[in-house]
């Protein structure tokens, strides 16, 4: 298939445009590179031997994502592009909302012009939001606390109605967990701009001397370590999540919701002590307080996926963090190095 990805030269989305390369699809791949850079596109054709097509578009100008589907006969669409820091959304609400549902408003609106009506939707945990059991099920009512967890659940309200509606339409809602790690190859990974707001980013940091130390948000939680617990998924596994996905969808007409995750919780420190173990040095940090919003602890199950796409994660937290350090200590300026 010729496959459309936004948001293709983002952290998720350059290791995606490999698999789905890998796995034989073309790519098309639509940026505005607010958050990223056509590097990674250069070295995800390195690493597959075949160039995706990029173009230089922001999904809010919708007579130029109306272009690019008048130029490519696209099949399907896997649509990451997105802003995603929860404390920028806070500050900055009307451009979360803009950016992301007016950028996803415009997508649909053009797919369905072109008569495209098969796509994979990249949601999150953090819909779930503070009220429900842990492991999150797909079932359950869902609703986010911050504008950036919002976005994602309006969206995924659009897109229900939309299957809703016309019986034409494929839609996979993916919500990840915590996608860490990068391509075992150490050539694509994640490359934050400023300071990173995520922990595996940070610790790269500190492990490749740009940050002085780890803070750890909260040793006092109830959890075995007093730290909270998340569930991390390597990068690699997530993009196979994703022509899973797609595979699934391609055939059958719905919606469909699945948690990609491991289905298991592994603490901050865990996550330390795995990094510094691919380092070969502990790491130094600090306990700081907790920060605003963050939740104990939360994972997925995991069940649907291996059930409906036969997929599960294959990588450890050792080998997220092994990966993730071949990256930084590589590219220890990530793309600019
Ligand atoms: P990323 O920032 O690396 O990738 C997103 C890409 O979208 C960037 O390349 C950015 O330039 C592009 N983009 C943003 N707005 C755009 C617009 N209006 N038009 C065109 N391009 C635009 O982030 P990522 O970590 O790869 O995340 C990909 C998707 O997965 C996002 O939708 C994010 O919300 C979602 N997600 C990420 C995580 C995570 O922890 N990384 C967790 C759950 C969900
Ligand atoms: N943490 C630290 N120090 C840091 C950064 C993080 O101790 O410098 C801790 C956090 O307090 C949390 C854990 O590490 O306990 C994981 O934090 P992340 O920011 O990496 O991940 P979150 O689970 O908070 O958030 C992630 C994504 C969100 C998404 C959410 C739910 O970043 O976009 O998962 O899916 F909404």
């Amino acid at each position: 298939m010729r496959i459309l990805v936004t948001g293709g030269t983002g952290y998720i989305g350059s290791h995606t445009v490999l698999a789905l390369q890998e796995a034989g699809h073309e790519v098309v791949v639509i940026d505005n590179l607010v958050n990223s850079s056509e590097e990674s596109l250069r070295r995800v054709a390195e690493l597959s031997g075949k160039p995706a097509v990029f173009h230089r578009v922001d999904l809010v100008d919708e007579a130029a994502v109306d272009a690019v589907f008048a130029e490519h006969a696209i099949n399907a669409v896997v649509h990451f592009a997105g802003l995603k820091a929860v404390g920028e959304s806070v500050r900055e609400p009307l451009m979360y909302y803009h950016n992301n549902l007016v950028g996803t408003l415009n997508l649909l609106r053009v797919m369905d012009r072109h008569d495209v009506r098969s796509l994979v939707f990249s949601s999150s945990a953090t819909v779930y939001g503070e009220h429900n059991p842990i492991p999150y099920i797909e079932k359950m009512e869902i609703g986010a606390n911050n504008p950036y967890g919002r976005t994602k659940e309006q969206i995924e309200d659009i897109l229900s109605d939309l299957g809703a509606a016309d019986d034409r339409w494929h839609i996979a809602l993916l919500r990840y967990f915590n996608p860490v790690g990068a391509h075992p190859s150490g050539r694509i990974g994640e490359d934050p701009q400023g300071i990173p707001n995520n922990l595996v980013p940070f610790i790269a940091q500190v492990a490749v001397g740009r940050r002085e130390k780890l803070m750890v948000f909260g040793g006092d939680y109830d959890t075995p370590d007093g730290t909270c617990l998340r569930d991390y998924i390597h990068v690699v596994d997530l993009a196979e999540g994703h022509v899973a996905a797609l595979n699934h969808v391609a055939g059958r007409a719905g919606v469909f919701r699945w948690n990609l995750g491991s289905g298991k919780g592994t603490s901050v420190l865990e996550v330390l002590r795995s990094f510094g173990k691919a380092v070969g040095a502990p790491l130094p940090y600090e306990v700081a307080e907790r920060r605003t919003g963050d939740l104990p602890a939360f994972w997925a199950d995991a069940s649907s996926a291996l059930a409906d796409l036969s997929w599960s994660t294959t990588k450890t937290v050792d080998e997220m963090c092994e990966d993730h350090w071949r990256w930084q200590k590589n590219n220890p300026l990530g793309y600019l190095s």
